[in-house]
């Protein structure tokens, strides 16, 4: 069984969303889930291995050996075996120095420090030993600079977009059609090789739905603890999802609940929300409606470009109060489409929960905001889908993106009935693992 078929999508999904062979550079990879059982068998977890070598997706790769340099006025130019050129500034080279004063390998930091750097620097001597450059500089000072070493980090757009997708994955957009990534909850636990592969997919789309797990509460603390840990907030590492008498939250009620992400009153939002369905209100209602924020936002663009604009420029304040942990007072303000400095979306904050009734806008501004994120609303509920959890079942979602809702359920014939149980956990952690994941795997995606 090749890794990528452990994830497979549920009936109205397209064959776009499984993730191809090709995505693993060439590679195929056999498991099977008694090889999964047996490699939960080490003693020390896999992912606190050390890495073999620094920054290994990217050192890993044929060896790079420089074969000419040019020294220019303020670079030097190679060009690597195969032909392929590349330049390099001597303020860059100087600053970089791997030596041992000048770099920390073990902290793997530069302990060079700006202040010693002299911005017009030109070496006194280059030469070219075995593949790699050496350069004398005028203060003595001599830098060993390996042909592996300056090609992973050549200023090239193509070898620069490779780190770009190292850092993060690019994007698969979704809308009403989609169909949900699923895994098995043993897979998704156990075998590190899975847990990269639905890594993967929940950066490329933003959900991923996770089967067979134990009916008990914690059991995605532990889940999480796998990965990296969780992100606590004001209703502690965790907490359940029970319909309350005197709920502090409308999620403890039967009622409907708009499609939001979590926690948009906070500055470090959680990144990813688990939902883990211990029992479901059984009957009509309880179904969760999700939404690619993304997606809808890039209709909105198209449509509504005016719109978007005041989205994603307009602060609005988002606050919750109450007692959990302890008595809190969040408040912060956000666009409702955070982009970043390349108009690149970054993170949707969208909640009429803890959207505050003090806005900090004119008038005539609180007319567009409202016509604007109703246009919103109602293009995200276009193109949702709907699924109802069933026991077991763990709903892992990008809260940066991907909204989520409840339909109403009877709560009278439900108390002490649905229960759900949910914590967070950051980007951070998950990229990070994905990261470590890759590097043992020599995996690389675009
Ligand atoms: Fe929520
Ligand atoms: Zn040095």
């Amino acid at each position: 069984m090749l890794t990528s078929q452990v994830l497979r999508v549920t009936a109205r999904a397209t064959s776009s969303l499984l993730l191809p062979s090709t995505q693993y550079a060439g590679k195929t990879i056999p498991r099977t889930v008694k090889m999964i059982a047996r490699s939960f068998q080490r003693s020390t977890p896999a992912f606190l291995q050390q890495p073999t070598q620094r920054d290994g997706f990217f050192e890993a790769a044929s060896c790079k050996h420089i074969t000419h340099f040019e020294v220019g006025p303020r670079s030097v130019k190679v060009e690597f075996f195969d032909g392929e050129p590349s330049e390099y500034p001597y303020v860059w080279l100087r600053e970089n120095c791997q030596c041992s004063s000048c770099f920390n390998a073990s902290a793997i930091a530069r302990a060079f420090l700006l202040e010693e750097l002299d911005l017009t620097i030109t070496p006194k001597d280059v030469q070219l030993l075995d593949g790699n450059i050496h350069v004398e500089w005028h203060d003595g000072h001599v830098g060993v600079y390996k042909g592996d070493w300056l090609h992973h980090r050549s200023f090239k757009p193509a070898i620069r977009a490779a780190k770009r997708s190292h850092y993060m994955l690019s994007k698969e957009l979704w809308s009403a059609k989609f169909g949900i990534p699923e895994i098995s909850f043993v897979a998704a636990f156990h075998d590190d090789q899975v847990i990269l592969d639905w890594l993967v997919a929940l950066e490329r789309y933003g959900v991923v739905l996770i089967k067979g797990a134990p009916l008990r509460p914690k059991t995605i603390n532990q889940f999480i603890d796998r990965l990296g840990f969780v992100k606590p907030t004001h209703y502690g590492l965790d907490y359940e999802l029970k319909t309350e008498v005197s709920p502090n939250n409308l999620a403890y009620t039967g009622c409907k609940l708009g499609l939001h992400t979590d926690l948009p009153y906070y500055d470090y939002a959680p990144g990813t929300t688990w939902l883990h369905c211990i029992r479901q209100h059984e009957g009509k209602g309880g179904d969760n409606d999700l939404s690619d924020g993304f997606f809808a936002a890039s209709v909105l663009q198209k449509e509504h470009p005016a719109f978007f604009d005041f989205l994603s420029t307009k602060q609005i304040y988002f606050q919750d109060q109450g007692v959990a942990m302890y008595r809190f007072n969040k408040l912060t303000k956000w666009p409702t489409i955070v982009l970043d400095n390349e108009g690149q979306m970054q993170r949707i904050n969208v909640s009429s929960q803890s959207r505050d009734s003090i806005m900090d806008l004119d008038v005539d501004e609180v007319f567009t905001f409202y016509e604007a994120i109703k246009t919103y609303n109602d293009i995200l509920y276009e193109n949702s889908i709907r699924v109802k959890l069933q026991p077991g079942d763990i709903l892992v979602l990008d809260n940066m993106r991907v909204l989520h809702g409840r339909q109403p359920f009877d709560s009278s014939t439900s108390v002490g009935c649905r229960h759900f149980h949910n914590a967070y956990i950051d980007w951070d952690e998950l990229r990070s693992r994905r990261r470590v994941l890759q590097d043992r795997f020599g995996i690389k995606f675009s």
